[in-house]
């Protein structure tokens, strides 16, 4: 399946897991039918009947075939994607999804992998452990939520750390008493060649960044759900698109992907704030203004592709691979 194919799932059922989190199951909607296969770590898009499109972890074991399971936290700011779910779908009804993509990849022949996770970030890493522990790889787990009311999938945890003899640290940092996960302790202690992964809220990615600075590169994952920084719309440039043989001029106030959509292009995208990687795109010519969080420094550094939903250019052109 391509990255802009999309199926049609039904939902199973949907499960209470914690105070504002729900997890859908999703299933095909053709009987008897496999879904597309995933890794641990990926995600998929919801499309909405709203037209959102929204991105979900899936946190169930990659080796089921018949099912998707996906954790939606209710945001009080929702523009309407995780209002809808919880507010609207009901089971039995069918949703337009894509195929899984993973830009969060778990590394399955580390020596140990450490995971860092705060609120619904503990989606992927759940899909994480339960691969590492059909592999017999040793993990370890730091957990972080408001409350523990507000804390998802916390006996699925004990049993997993249970059968694996594994390390699970809860943290609640809004209940008397508590204090915050100390990130850097975490990670000046972690195992001889141990990989590490977070996946929470922006200040705890903040921190995870800059106490994992010194870290090679290859054995440092994060994921994030939110954008950093705003979108490169300073505009003034003009984009040349070899395949349509197409030139677009990029206007101030405006992304890259606005102005193709404004043109009548279609690129494949998602999230539209550098964080799914949907959009990404060859640049074979020009210096793109890098704002998403899925690139790597290197990846960035080497100017060979960019997000166009929130990336512009540091020149006057930009030649791309669409
Ligand atoms: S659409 Fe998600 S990164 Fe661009």
């Amino acid at each position: 399946m391509s990255i802009t194919e999309t199926l049609q799932v039904r939902v199973k059922s949907i499960t209470w897991e914690a105070e504002g989190i729900l997890s859908y199951e999703l299933w095909p909607v053709a009987p008897h039918k496999e879904l597309p296969p995933f890794e641990a770590g990926a995600h998929i898009d919801v499309h909405l009947p709203n037209g959102l499109i929204r991105n979900y972890s899936l946190f169930n074991s990659p080796q089921e075939r018949h099912r998707y399971l996906i954790g939606v936290n209710k945001d009080p700011q929702s523009r309407g994607g995780s209002r809808y779910l919880h507010e609207v779908l009901r089971p039995g009804d069918t949703l337009t999804v894509s195929a899984p993509r993973n830009n969060f990849p778990l590394d399955e022949a580390a020596a140990s992998s450490v995971f860092i996770a705060g609120g619904i970030g503990i989606t992927p890493v759940l899909g994480m452990i339960r691969r590492l522990q059909a592999l017999g790889r040793p993990w370890q787990l730091f957990y972080a939520a408001r409350t523990r009311k507000n804390a998802a999938f916390v006996e699925t945890l004990q049993a997993l750390r249970d059968d694996a003899g594994a390390t699970l640290q809860l943290s609640f940092d809004r209940e008397p008493g508590a204090s915050m996960l100390d990130i850097p302790a975490i990670t000046n202690a972690l195992p001889a060649g141990a990989h590490v992964y977070c996946c929470g809220p922006l200040p705890m990615l903040d921190a995870f960044e800059q106490a994992t600075a010194g870290l090679p590169p290859e054995r440092v994952h994060r994921e994030y759900f939110a954008a950093r920084e705003s979108a490169a719309t300073a505009g003034g440039f003009t984009v040349e698109l070899v395949r349509s043989g197409r030139s677009i001029e990029v206007a101030s106030g405006q992304t890259i992907l606005d102005c193709l959509l404004n043109a009548g292009i279609e690129p494949p995208y998602s999230c539209q704030e550098g964080i799914c990687g949907t959009c990404e795109v060859r640049v074979l010519a020009g210096l793109p203004d890098h704002r998403d969080l899925v690139l790597s420094e290197a990846e960035k550094a080497s100017n060979q592709r960019m997000m166009i939903c929130c990336s512009g250019a540091k020149g006057s052109k930009l030649v791309l691979d669409l």
